[in-house]
């Protein structure tokens, strides 16, 4: 066997099957002001942009844009920028910041990575940060390549546990972790694409947490309903946590990104 029999489109949709059901859109709806209060916090946004080339770009397709954490720090270098989200509850917050912000040039779009996409612009610079752990990751890159005129850049959790499995050793659960970043790359490369490879931080979005209910609200909200036995765990680490500094629960991203000029050649 060589690794051209692998379908590493459908290796990736079977994996996230097994790490558990998607969230509905109205999950995010509930997230959406706790994430809007941390959307002007951190380094990651940062790191991100000074990888991006913005050259020659008039147009920003920001996908999964959640309350507007990249596009507004980027609406001032673009003519048009199309902010896409399937939470309405996002949106309502992007909304809320861009007339907070005076902005004028970023455009909503409420749609779903799954939904036809025949009437999403194409654009100078897609983006998709910290968004594309969706079901069928063939089909969401095929989406962003396909909208891009110049250039994609997107991020994907390396090694796929979006909370920090030291809380999962503490209460005792063993959930599969969600894919990998290393499948986009492979999906990528199978199609002719050659992206090129940086890795991020972010803080995690369990850092800074001080109040032991909005933690367990937070898991709840990741890993679904948690039992007494698991309760008391974690009461347990967070307490141990909070007496050496405080919970810091740091996550790695590769930045993955390509031209669209030199990415496609036939292999
Ligand atoms: C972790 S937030 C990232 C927000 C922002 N891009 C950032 O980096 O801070 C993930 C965002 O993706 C959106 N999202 C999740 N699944 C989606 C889907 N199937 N279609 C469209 N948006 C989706 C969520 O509503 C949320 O706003």
């Amino acid at each position: 066997m060589t690794i051209a029999a692998i379908d590493f489109a459908r290796l990736y949709r079977d994996h996230m099957a097994l790490s558990g059901k998607p969230k509905p859109n109205s999950a995010w709806d509930a997230r959406a002001a706790s994430m809007n209060r941390q959307v002007n916090r951190g380094r990651y946004v940062d790191e991100f942009i000074s990888r991006m080339n913005l050259s020659d770009a008039r147009t920003l397709l920001d996908v999964g844009c959640g309350p507007g954490t990249l596009c507004l720090p980027l609406a001032a270098r673009f003519e048009r920028v199309i902010a896409l989200d399937y939470s309405q509850g996002m949106l309502d917050e992007l909304k809320k910041n861009v007339a907070a912000q005076g902005i004028t040039n970023i455009e909503p779009l409420h749609l779903a990575w799954e939904d036809d996409w025949s009437k999403v612009p194409e654009c100078d610079i897609v983006i998709a940060s910290r968004s594309t752990m969706v079901q069928d990751l063939g089909d969401a890159l095929a989406k962003l390549n396909a909208k891009a005129k110049q250039r994609v850049y997107l991020t994907y959790l390396v090694g796929g546990n979006l909370i920090n499995t030291r809380i999962f050793e503490a209460i005792g659960h063993e959930p599969t972790p969600a894919p990998d970043y290393i499948y986009a790359l492979n999906i990528l490369h199978r199609r002719g694409i050659h992206p090129r490879l940086d890795y991020i931080e972010d803080e995690g979005p369990l850092s800074g947490i001080t109040d032991f209910d909005e933690l367990l609200q937070r898991l709840i909200w990741s890993l679904g309903e948690l039992n007494a036995y698991e309760r008391a765990s974690l009461h347990t680490w967070f307490d141990a946590a909070m007496a050496s500094g405080g919970l810091k629960t740091a996550r790695r991203w590769a930045f993955i990104f390509w031209e669209k000029q030199i990415a496609n050649y036939p292999c």
